[in-house]
């Protein structure tokens, strides 16, 4: 592991979402928040590690804007952007929550996601059992009378591998799993006026080689995939810009059915419910380092 690139994910990652809050307004689009977020990484000398997520009010994560979409931002809206970066394969993984205009249930749910994050990482040490890490976020949330999202998690991280082996949850859970020194870790609680619990919805437009396999159509967007992003998510909307559509719809077709990609869907809370999220990546050190403040 090169720390050295890590650090300079997560700098990128801090500055990109301090850049994305400037431009939050209603009426602005998905999409042109999207496109700018990740064309401010490649400025700063990074590569989205994914496609930015804008996801609003009770979709709680996995909204990708696509090529054509006409979605704008509302007043009273809650928004969660998502964003990834990475340097040579060493991911920041960083969210943050805004309302759009002033909106006190939409403040209160994104506190209540920001002391949660912080708890977690206020006890994130060698050492500490996972499970109290969803202890400390759970009782932030639960105590302003909100509800976790038990089936979303926050992760470890490995080079090129965004979601690796261990998971930290967002509520208390019977596990005796340590953290260990030098692990890079994502921590990503959900804070909802919803269940407590997400949903499948539509496609993301969001996939991730699965495993590499033979194509009769577009060969050369499989060997795009697996030289530019490896085992990183990536959207439909990037390789529409490099290849022909038709082309490019007849090839995800075609991969997804062989098993050679993975497709994500939007996560969805209880329809008309709010959810907020913070997400920070560490490093667990005896004094553990925060990559994306
Ligand atoms: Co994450």
């Amino acid at each position: 592991m090169d720390s050295k690139d890590y650090e300079k994910a997560g700098r990128i990652a801090a500055e990109t979402r301090r850049y994305a809050l400037t431009l939050v307004k209603p009426g602005l689009y998905y999409l042109e928040l999207a496109e700018k977020v990740e064309a401010k990484i490649f400025s700063l000398g990074g590569r989205p590690a994914f496609p930015c997520n804008v996801s609003v009010n009770d979709i709680a994560a996995h909204h990708i804007p696509s090529a054509d979409e006409k979605f704008v931002l509302k007043e009273g809206d809650l928004l969660k952007i998502d964003l990834g970066v990475h340097i040579n394969g060493a991911i920041a993984d960083h969210a943050v929550s805004v309302s759009v205009g002033k909106n006190s249930e939409n403040e209160k749910l994104i506190d209540a996601a920001n002391a949660a994050v912080a708890a977690a990482i206020a006890i994130a040490k060698p050492g500490a059992k996972v499970s109290a890490l969803g202890e400390a976020i759970e009782k932030e949330i639960t105590s302003r009378g909100f509800v976790p999202i038990k089936n979303l998690c926050g992760h470890t991280i490995e080079p090129y591998v965004l979601h690796a082996g261990l998971s930290i949850p967002n509520h208390k859970i019977n596990s005796n799993t340590v953290l260990k020194e030098g692990m890079v870790l994502a921590i990503e609680p959900f804070a909802t006026t919803g269940a407590g619990f997400v949903n499948e919805g539509a496609e993301s437009g969001v996939y991730k080689l699965e495993e590499p396999g033979a194509v009769r159509t577009g060969k050369e967007i499989l060997d795009f995939i697996i030289s530019e992003y490896k085992t990183l998510p990536f959207a439909k909307r990037w390789l529409a810009k490099k290849f022909n559509s038709l082309k490019v719809n007849l090839f995800l077709k075609e991969a997804l059915a062989k098993g050679i990609l993975h497709s994500y869907s939007e996560l969805i809370e209880l329809k008309g419910s709010k959810v907020a999220q913070a997400e920070h990546t560490i490093i667990i050190k005896e004094k553990t380092e925060v990559l994306t403040k």
